[in-house]
């Protein structure tokens, strides 16, 4: 049996104080046994999350990291330096990073395996633009996307990637995909996997769905075959909606 997995994606948003309100707000509910929970905040917010939700069964994110242990790139954080500080998981190959900070392919596959290395469980952020969709190749696209980032990963690996299926015509809009839309796309992800590693990966991995999930459309979502959880944007920033889509 696959984990349940919802994400929080708080994006650039909220100071560390609007972060520690949202972490003691949490702290004092009961987590589902069943159901994974993770936030990814900004940096600036991660060593004083670590200390607050220590207890609450919350787990930390990253939202980026740098595919070099260190070096001279101004501005940018590696995974060692977030292992350090007890962060569990990091987004990487978001498609706002690919979009406006020339994320692609090549540094998304870079980046998923420095992640494993240093202790990092990935979630892989895949997902296609609407004119690819309406041109008819998302599922080619995207089936792409996930053969480029998983290259030379090995099957014991990726085991411990989680997939996020987040069509970008979505995110953000309030337009989401429709259960089966939805649903589909991460069977098609799944079968792609299936191809790469066989079933006995594929069936292990968890794939998301990310694209305006709300209180009100999350549990038709999760209740299709192939999604296992949510990465969750704008809801994610309200306690009470976001713990409605956990509950859901
Ligand atoms: P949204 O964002 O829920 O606000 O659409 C999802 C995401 O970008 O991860």
């Amino acid at each position: 049996m696959r984990k349940r997995f919802i994400a929080g994606n708080w994006k650039m948003y909220k100071t560390t104080k609007e972060a520690l309100a949202f972490a003691q707000g949490i702290s004092s509910l009961e987590l589902p046994s069943d159901v994974v929970v993770a936030i990814a905040a900004p940096f600036t917010q991660l060593a004083a999350l670590q200390e607050a939700l220590a207890g609450s069964g919350v787990r930390l994110a990253a939202q980026n990291m740098h595919f070099e242990d260190e070096g001279a790139y101004t501005g940018e954080i590696s995974a060692p330096m977030l292992a350090e500080i007890g962060v569990d998981y990091c987004i990487i190959g978001h498609s706002e990073r690919r979009q406006h900070f020339g994320e692609t392919d090549e540094t998304v596959n870079k980046k998923l395996k420095k992640a494993i290395a240093s202790g990092i469980e990935p979630i892989c952020c895949v997902g296609e633009s609407l004119e690819i969709r309406d041109g008819g190749e998302a599922e080619d696209y995207v089936a792409s996307q996930i053969q480029k980032a998983f290259s030379g990963i090995p099957g014991g690996e990726a085991v411990g990637v989680t997939v996020a299926y987040e069509p970008i015509w979505a995110i953000g809009t309030g337009r989401t995909a429709t259960p089966e839309q939805a649903g589909d796309m991460c069977s098609h992800i799944r079968h792609t996997l299936g191809t790469l590693y066989g079933t006995g990966v594929s069936e292990k991995i968890i794939i998301q769905y990310g694209g305006s999930v709300k209180p009100d459309n999350a549990s038709a979502l999760m209740n299709t075959r192939d999604i296992d959880g949510a990465l969750v944007g704008g809801a994610s920033l309200v306690l009470e909606d976001f713990w409605t889509i956990i509950l859901a």
